[in-house]
């Protein structure tokens, strides 16, 4: 048994380091504590921090210096801060200034269970283990031999509705890239009624044409491929061409959605429409769309939602020429809308023929229905395919995700979070707007972006990660393990800022 609450006792000099940790106390802000949890309990005090703890600026001088070096290497323009993983655990990460911060972003969405969670750090330290820490194999050609177990009692587990086959990969970019490839083989297969291409394909291939639909305000990467149907910042697709591949409008919905419900259904009614009346176009272009690509809540974009009748249309209307439905999972897979995966709120018998993930799976990859197999080696092929030693870790993240009962425990989570979130706009209806989400996975709007990025930069010198998105959004993406006490921490801390704000 692994998780909160048990302490370990492992030979690892890091570990025995983090566990021995007792935090000091030492308020960040010398905070009224207008919001102050009875029900929530901190069960991580043994070996999550209990607050933020400030020591300079962020960046502070060694980040800042640190920095300076990265520029002489590579392009450090993007960088915030250097980091202190060591020291970094549960929802707080360090940096090397010593400042330990509440981080509500997770390195973009991407840590599922806090920092140096001591399940993982047993993984990590196991003597079974070490080989797949140490050979990192070409896993299309000559795997372990646990490896089919591994997928089986790991990513299997979580497999979505009708979709029994995986295939893993490094990374969100690189799933979907290769989830297009699938869907590509699959819709020429289906045309051609066989796997065995004719003369006139093989001389064809190199100049001929399909498509994938995507929707304005999408995020799917930034291979070439995914390029083409990431519509949500100039700056990822500036200078680089692309292919000419429909782009649908995403539903502009009005929150909160269920004061909406009619004003947003004709919007979603006008998507629909649209969607349908590219996919006509492009097949009568001679570049059919061979498969529709979309997030069940569009994260990078800004954080936009959309019922579950307009999904479950889509999907309709996707099967309904020929395309086959690609939900792109990789920023709301792994549970933080409360579900393991956010379209699982559709409640759809048939949700997909594609899911990608990444991020909170630690790995790459997706997910696909037997149909969609390929029959030839290489087709869906790179060297690493992904990596073992990140399989082991998903392992037992899936066990502490239902040791812990975390789903229930974001859901509930999240309602604080939301609740926060609603109360602050109502106080502040100048300056935050669009309350929204599902789970901790949550947003706000706040009236200009230099507020926005400026609330994001004071949240951070006073202990408090965030992210922006979108042109107005602050997004929220906790890890799984982010309680309702961390929502009063930060909830704290934002409504100072915004008390304070001239
Ligand atoms: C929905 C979605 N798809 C794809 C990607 C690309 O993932 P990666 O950055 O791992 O290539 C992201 C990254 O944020 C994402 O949010």
């Amino acid at each position: 048994m692994t998780g909160f609450g048990k302490k370990l006792s492992i030979n690892v000099t890091c570990l025995s380091r983090l566990v021995s940790f007792l935090p000091p106390v030492t308020p960040v802000l010398n905070s009224r504590c207008r919001y102050v949890s009875k029900a929530a309990v901190n069960t991580q005090a043994d070996y999550d921090y209990d607050r933020p703890l400030m020591k300079t600026q962020v960046p502070g001088p060694r980040s800042k210096e640190l920095t300076k070096q990265m520029g002489q290497i590579q392009n450090n323009t993007a960088i915030n801060f250097f980091c202190n993983y060591e020291e970094s655990r549960g929802n707080f990460l360090v940096d090397v200034d010593g400042n330990r911060m509440l981080d509500v972003y997770t390195q973009i969405a991407s840590i599922p269970i806090g920092y140096n969670h001591p399940a993982l750090l047993k993984v990590v330290s196991d003597p079974n283990n070490a080989s797949a820490f140490v050979n990192r194999p070409a896993l299309g050609i000559l795997p372990p031999e646990s490896f089919v177990d591994k997928l089986t009692e790991g990513l299997l587990t979580v497999a979505p509705k009708g979709l029994n086959r995986v295939q893993n990969m490094a990374c969100g970019s690189c799933s979907n890239e290769n989830a297009y490839k699938a869907m590509f083989i699959w819709y020429r297969n289906k045309e051609r009624g066989t796997s065995i291409p004719s003369d006139a394909d093989l001389s064809s291939c190199m100049i001929n044409q399909l498509s994938i639909l995507s929707f304005s305000g999408a995020f799917h990467g930034r291979t070439m491929g995914c390029l083409a149907t990431t519509h949500s910042k100039p700056i990822h697709k500036l200078d680089v061409p692309s292919f000419d591949w429909p782009i649908a409008p995403f539903p502009r919905l009005q929150y909160p959605l269920d004061e909406h419900v009619r004003e947003n259904a004709q919007e979603e009614a006008r998507c629909l429409e649209e969607t349908e009346d590219l996919i006509v176009k492009w097949r009568h272009k001679g570049m059919p769309v061979a498969g529709v690509v979309i997030e069940p809540i569009q994260a990078e974009g800004g954080d936009n939602h959309a019922s579950a009748a307009f999904f479950i249309s889509l999907r309709k209307i996707a099967s309904k020429h020929g395309c086959a439905f690609h939900v792109d999972e990789v920023q709301t897979g792994g549970g933080a809308t409360g579900r393991f995966w956010a379209h699982e709120h559709w409640g759809a018998e048939d949700p997909a023929d594609i899911v990608s993930f990444s991020k909170k799976l630690l790995t790459g990859g997706f997910f696909y229905r037997d149909e969609m197999e390929t029959d030839k080696p290489y087709r869906i092929f790179n060297t690493w395919m992904g990596d073992p030693s990140k399989n082991l870790l998903l392992a037992e993240v899936l066990n502490v995700i239902r040791q812990e009962n975390l789903l229930a425990e974001v859901t509930r989570t999240g309602k604080a979070l939301l609740g926060g979130l609603y109360e602050l706009q109502a106080k502040y209806p100048n300056l935050l707007s669009r309350a929204r989400g599902q789970g901790t996975f949550c947003a706000i709007d706040v009236c200009k972006a230099s507020v926005r990025d400026k609330l994001i930069l004071q949240a951070r010198d006073n202990g408090v990660i965030l992210g922006g998105c979108g042109d107005l959004s602050i997004r929220f993406r906790p890890a799984l393990i982010f309680k309702e006490h961390h929502v009063h921490m930060f909830l704290n801390v934002f409504s100072d800022l915004l008390a304070a704000h001239k």
